[in-house]
């Protein structure tokens, strides 16, 4: 499928923006610098911290996953069985993860639990991180997917 290029401008700290790339949603999250710090410390609950399972090139082996730490991209696809995981916030009561739930992603389905880099904790039916799909930065605002 074609590349799809994408303007960042508009994403506002902690929000998310989703584009269709092969007919899948992708997102792309601007991680707030309280975001990024929420990815260290708690590795102990995850299920595969350092993405050993996932098939990453270089740049993106590092706890947030990401080339660029202020942006998270990500495919919208339950590793599980295809839902769609939605984004909730720290501080958002979530029983399957607890009371330091530092915000990231739940699948209604099954409850998959993910965090703010799309790995998955512990316990949880998902058997991989999400899958974080080709991309580029074309420039501070710009990026393709694909
Ligand atoms: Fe997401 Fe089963 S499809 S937990």
């Amino acid at each position: 499928g074609a590349a799809v290029e994408v303007d960042l401008a508009d994403i506002p700290p902690g929000g998310l923006k989703t584009v269709e790339w092969r007919g899948k949603p992708v997102w792309i999250m601007r991680r707030t610098p309280e975001m990024i710090a929420a990815l260290s410390g708690q590795d102990d609950k995850l299920a595969d911290p350092n993405s050993s399972k996932d098939a990453l090139p270089e740049a993106l082996r590092n706890p947030g996953r990401s080339e660029r730490q202020d942006l998270f991209v990500a495919i919208g696809i339950c590793t599980h069985l295809g839902c769609s995981p939605s984004a909730v916030a720290a501080g958002t009561s979530n029983p399957s993860v607890g009371e330091d739930w530092q915000g990231g992603f739940f699948c209604p389905c099954h409850g998959s639990t993910f965090d703010l880099a799309g790995r998955v904790f512990k316990n949880k039916p998902a058997p991989t991180n999400l899958e974080i799909p080709p991309h580029r930065f074309l420039s501070d605002a710009r990026i393709v997917i694909g």
